[in-house]
C-alpha cells in the first residue's frame, strides 16, 4: 500500500502540533507552579523530594519533543543539513540523554507501583539504547539504519503525548486514575513503537 504524500505531510504536522502542545503544558506547568502541582498529590510529594531530577527530566525531555518532529521533514533535512545535525545533537544529548537518564531515575519512584515503574524503566532503557544505536549508525555513515532507529526512538518520545491523550480518555470514561495509570504506562508507547516498526520496515 502506497501512502499519499499529502497524507504524510498532514501526519507530520499533526505529530508536530501534538508534541508542541504537550511541551507547552510541561513548560508552563513546571515554570509557573511548584513541581507536581498539576498531577496526583502522591506524585507531587515524590517530585518535591527529587526536584533536580524532575526538572532535568521535564526540561531535558522537552527538547526531544520540540526538536524531534522537525527532524522528519524531508525538505528541512535536504535544504539545511547542518541545521538537521545541530538539532539531532540537541535531541540526542539533551533530550534523550539527560531526559532519559533522569526518566530512568524517576521510574524508581513513579506512581502506580511496580507495574508502572517497570513500564517507565523499560521505556527509558529502550529510549536511551535506541538513541545510542541511531547515533552509532550515523557515525558509521549508515543513514538508512540511522533513520530506522530514529523512527523507533521518536515513537517512544511520542509516548509522552499518547500517555496524556490516553489519560484524558480514561478521565472521560471515569476510570479511576490509580487503575488506569499502571496500564497506560505500558499502553502509551507500545502501539507507537509498532507503527514505527511497520513504517521502518516498509522503507
Ligand atoms: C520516552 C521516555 C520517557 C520516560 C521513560 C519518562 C519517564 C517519566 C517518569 C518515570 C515520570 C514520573 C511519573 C510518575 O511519577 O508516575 C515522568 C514524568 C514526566 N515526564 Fe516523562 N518520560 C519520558 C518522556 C517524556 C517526554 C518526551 C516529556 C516531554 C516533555 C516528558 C515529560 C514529563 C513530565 C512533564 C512529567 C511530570 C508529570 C506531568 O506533569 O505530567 N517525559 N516521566
Amino acid at each position: 500500500m502506497r501512502i499519499k504524500p499529502a497524507l504524510i505531510v498532514c501526519s507530520k504536522v499533526a505529530l508536530l502540533l501534538a508534541s508542541w502542545g504537550v511541551v507547552g503544558y510541561a513548560l508552563v506547568a513546571y515554570t509557573t507552579k511548584p513541581a507536581g502541582a498539576t498531577v496526583h498529590p502522591e506524585m507531587m510529594r515524590a517530585f518535591q523530594e527529587n526536584l533536580p531530577v524532575v526538572y532535568a527530566h521535564v526540561f531535558g525531555a522537552a527538547v526531544a519533543l520540540i526538536v524531534g518532529p522537525l527532524q522528519f521533514f524531508t525538505g528541512l533535512r535536504a535544504r539545511w543539513p547542518a541545521f538537521h545535525r545541530a538539532l539531532g545533537r540537541a535531541y540526542l544529548l539533551l533530550g534523550v540523554g539527560i531526559g532519559g537518564v533522569a526518566g530512568l531515575w524517576m521510574s524508581t519512584f513513579a506512581f502506580g507501583g511496580l507495574t508502572a515503574r517497570a513500564a517507565f524503566a523499560t521505556l527509558a532503557v529502550m529510549w536511551l539504547s535506541s538513541g545510542a544505536l541511531a547515533l552509532r549508525a550515523i557515525l558509521r555513515g549508515d543513514a538508512a539504519a540511522h533513520r530506522r532507529w530514529m523512527m523507533r526512538n521518536f515513537a517512544m518520545t511520542f509516548g509522552a503525548v499518547t500517555l496524556r491523550l490516553m489519560l484524558t480518555g480514561s478521565f472521560a470514561l471515569k476510570v479511576p486514575f490509580d487503575t488506569a495509570y499502571p496500564v497506560l504506562a505500558w499502553a502509551c508507547w507500545m502501539p507507537n513503537l509498532m507503527v514505527a516498526e511497520w513504517l521502518a520496515r516498509r522503507g
